[in-house]
């Protein structure tokens, strides 16, 4: 299966986000990158849930991929309209419930993701892999664009695949934080299907879109 982009629209032009979404899903890119945050599990507020809900109306080929970095998830669900389509990522280290989180979002026809912070174990994801379709691995310390990749994240990028391959083959590898034009070659070499794609490299100043996505599915293909 070829490498896939997830573009992070909380890195795009803020003041033009309609007109960005439009050029991206005229490039044929997989899946738009929707950073939700709470401020109480991350110390930081970006795209809020009602935009989110907006971008679906918007879309005519991308895919909605939301990375909720929040305690108590599911309150949000329905003010993000979650339906068929969608990709889920919830973070492992906010929901003590986690096995009825991904029910929720299962009971919505939505795809299920665990979403994992630097310091979390692969092992963690063990117990829900067979309920789940893919594993979000961050790279940095999830809240804020822009921040350096933590040490190691390439060698725990490998072994989530590792453990996805031995446990539960199929299920899809997302790499999200700092994924930069030289290191996606190599993360997909680690084994990520899928790419969020924010200041490292398709956000970063001064690219033109179109050249920066084509070089950026050629690097992950
Ligand atoms: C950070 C978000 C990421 C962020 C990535 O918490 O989850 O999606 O947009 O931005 P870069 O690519 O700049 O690390
Ligand atoms: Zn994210």
């Amino acid at each position: 299966m070829r490498g896939m982009l997830s573009p992070s629209l909380m890195c795009a032009d803020a003041l033009n986000l309609q007109s960005e979404l439009e050029a991206l899903d005229n490039l044929g890119v997989d899946y738009i990158h929707l950073d939700f945050m709470d401020n109480k599990f991350v110390p930081n507020i970006t795209l809020d849930a009602n935009l989110i809900k907006s971008v679906k109306g918007v879309l005519k080929n991308m895919k909605r991929d939301i990375h909720i970095m929040a305690y108590e998830p599911v309150q949000y669900f329905d003010r993000m309209d979650i339906g068929a389509g969608d990709i889920v990522a919830v973070h492992y280290e906010a929901c003590p419930d986690l096995a009825d989180v991904i029910a929720e979002i299962r009971k919505r026809n939505a795809s299920p993701f665990i979403a994992i912070s630097p310091d979390t174990k692969p092992e963690v994801l063990l117990d829900y892999l067979d309920m789940i379709d893919g594993v979000l691995v961050m790279t940095v310390y999830p809240g804020f664009a822009g921040r350096p990749i933590v040490e190691g994240s390439l060698e725990k990028l490998a072994a989530v695949r590792r453990l996805i391959d031995e446990n539960a083959p199929g299920l899809l590898l997302e790499v999200d934080g700092h994924v930069s034009w030289d290191l996606c070659r190599q993360m997909r070499e680690c084994g990520a299907d899928m790419f969020v794609a924010g200041s490292s490299s398709l956000y970063q100043k001064g690219l033109e879109l179109e050249e920066s996505v084509a070089r950026m599915n050629k690097l992950v293909e």
